[in-house]
């Protein structure tokens, strides 16, 4: 990675705000491997620590294509980019891979990490990441009705969250 001008990074030390750069500046989830990944835009998430670990939590509807591929990977990335990147990232986020490649329509540029996971050179931060707990989200569980009441009336499963454990995080 250093060979693509990337800096490994302690995460505790990114200068970011980071719900800023989750909620508004959205990020890539990426799976799956050198044959075959998938890439979608998210802005539902987080960073923290748990378990005595470094971590995230990415929240994922089943329905989506990638979710195909976090389900078989034991790793993923989280790639966030400048402004410049934002079509990218909007065409990510409204178009599915099962009906069009990504990597082409975009023009970024796929790499894979040490781990072999999916990333892309472009983007100035990048998050690799191993699963530790998933789990679906169910109805029973919401205190407040409010979530479900604006985001699960409609059709549409109710997501899964991924935790997992941060494992190298790189900056430019
Ligand atoms: C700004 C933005 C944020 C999104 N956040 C999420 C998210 O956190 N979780 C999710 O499941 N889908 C999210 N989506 C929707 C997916 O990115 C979208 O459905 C995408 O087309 C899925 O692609 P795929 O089928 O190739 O996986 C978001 C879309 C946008 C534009």
């Amino acid at each position: 990675m250093e060979k693509l001008n990337f800096t490994l990074t302690d995460p505790a030390k990114l200068k970011d705000n980071l719900i800023r750069m989750i909620a508004s500046d959205w990020m890539l989830v990426t799976a799956g491997t050198k044959e075959k990944f998938n890439t979608m835009t998210a802005n539902w998430g987080g960073m923290g620590y748990l378990w005595n670990k470094n971590v995230v939590f990415v929240f994922l509807r089943p329905e989506r294509y990638t979710y195909e591929f976090m389900e078989r990977s034991e790793g993923f990335t989280l790639t966030f980019f400048d402004v410049q990147y934002r079509d990218a990232l909007n065409l990510c986020g409204s178009r599915s891979g099962r009906e069009c490649d990504k990597v082409t329509e975009t023009g970024l540029t796929p790499f894979f990490t040490d781990s072999g996971y999916p990333a892309f050179t472009e983007a100035r931060i990048v998050i690799e990441c191993n699963k530790l707990y998933a789990t679906q989200l169910i109805r029973e569980a919401f205190t407040d009705q409010d979530p479900l009441n604006t985001h699960y009336r409609t059709k549409g499963g109710l997501h899964k969250i991924y935790i997992a454990e941060i494992i190298k995080c790189w900056t430019r």
